[in-house]
């Protein structure tokens, strides 16, 4: 018997992107699964249920049997109260769990024997990449970070040299150059702006000069775990905030992307930076939905303070849903490789990045830093 995997509509407001695209579904069908999809749970996306049945995927529209039918469940977002009730008992959940945060649901998975992998969870390795949708949609936020500034500007971003005279680019700084800051760097950088970054990760000062951008070096070097940052201390925060002042003050594009894992956002510009900072100035904070690196960002929202736009977005890759539902559907596929060995379904935890993903199975919340958590909230 074919393995069943299902996917719903997204429900989360404004989210556009769906878990599984056409081209996918093939491909599970050659791992021996069959794809049922709610009706409609492509559209925002560009995919509309033609194209799932065209690529031999079952339209459903009554979700009770969605749910029931399927052995494997494939999400976006985390699925909330009735959505868990309609699981089937035993079944795999693979989607963003969201690990940090109203951990209360995983009582409810854990309930009903649901092996729910946390995408958020996969880890960092070398071999894990194919299957980082943290990198893959973090990509595309920092994408279009730069377009959302471009449009929010009063500048142009690159030179303009036109009959009425010579327009100077545009400075962009990038501060945080992970995954997101770095492919801001390279976005800015190919609409002419001149562009700095900074990072509390010394190791990235090479990354960020080979897209042609000039490192910030300000004398902190704070590599945490798993290749994330640590927390400054008060000094290094306040050394920091010299220094950046005047990077921040000469710039007329800041992109903010600084984060660290399960901590609310580093505040890294102050009010006081932003009102020395030109008239028309825009910042994007990336970070708006941890608290925002700026004083001043508000989630979801655009704030005018002085002449300067504060812009704080919430699911920026939600906003470029076809690509990132392509990308986020091969990181599942990828993920689904280690899972569904010769047509049956096996978790293997010995491998590492399902033994790190995995929040509930068995009936127990088996996730270490969920656990730790739980603990500590009393939950
Ligand atoms: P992230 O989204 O957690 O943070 C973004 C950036 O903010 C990081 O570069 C971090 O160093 C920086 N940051 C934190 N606090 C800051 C502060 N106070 N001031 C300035 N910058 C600050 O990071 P992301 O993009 O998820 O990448 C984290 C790590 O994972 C990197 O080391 C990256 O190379 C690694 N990585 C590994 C992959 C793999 O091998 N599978 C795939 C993708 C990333």
């Amino acid at each position: 018997m074919s393995i069943v995997i299902s996917v719903p509509k997204e429900t989360r407001a404004s989210e556009q992107r769906v878990a599984l695209v056409p081209d996918i579904v093939k491909k599970l069908n050659a791992m021996g699964a069959t794809v049922r999809i709610q009706s409609g749970a492509g559209d925002l996306a560009g995919y509309g249920d033609a194209d799932y049945e065209a690529a031999s995927a079952t339209i459903v529209t009554d979700l009770q049997s969605l749910y029931q039918s399927a052995d494997i469940v494939l999400t976006v977002n985390p699925l909330e109260g009735e959505q868990i009730l309609h699981l089937k008992d035993g079944s795999i959940l693979i989607g963003y769990q969201n690990p940090w945060t109203q951990t209360e649901r995983f009582s409810a998975l854990k309930d009903k024997h649901i092996s729910a992998f946390s995408m958020e969870m996969v880890p960092r390795i070398s071999r894990a990449q194919a299957m980082d949708t943290l990198s893959s949609q973090a990509s595309i936020a920092g994408y279009k970070s730069v377009l959302m500034a471009a449009s929010l500007s009063g500048k142009f971003l690159p030179m303009m040299t036109t009959a009425a005279g010579t327009v100077r680019p545009s400075k962009v700084l990038i501060i945080g150059a992970g995954v997101a800051g770095l492919q801001a760097i390279a976005t800015a950088r190919r609409l002419g702006a001149i562009v700095e970054g900074y990072d509390v990760r010394a190791a990235v000062k090479e990354q960020v000069e080979s897209l042609g951008a000039k490192f910030v070096d300000i004398d902190i070097k704070a590599e945490g775990s798993g290749g994330y940052a640590r927390e400054l201390t008060a000094e290094e925060k306040q050394l920091q905030q010299d220094i950046l002042a005047r990077h921040v003050a000469a710039a007329d594009v800041v992109i903010c992307t600084a984060a660290i894992p399960g901590r609310p956002s580093p505040r890294i510009i102050t009010t006081a930076m932003v009102e020395a900072m030109k008239g028309g100035s825009v910042i994007v904070d990336l970070a708006a939905e941890g608290g925002g690196n700026c004083e001043l960002t508000q989630a979801g929202k655009s704030v005018v303070h002085q002449r300067v736009t504060v812009f704080g977005p919430v699911n920026v890759a939600a906003t470029v849903p076809n690509h990132a539902s392509e990308l986020y559907s091969k990181n599942l596929l990828n993920m689904l490789s280690l899972i569904i060995k010769d047509k049956a379904v096996h978790i293997d935890l010995e491998d590492q990045i399902l033994r790190d993903s995995l929040i509930t199975h068995a009936g127990e919340i088996v996730n270490a830093g969920v656990l730790e958590r739980l603990q500590n909230t009393g939950a």
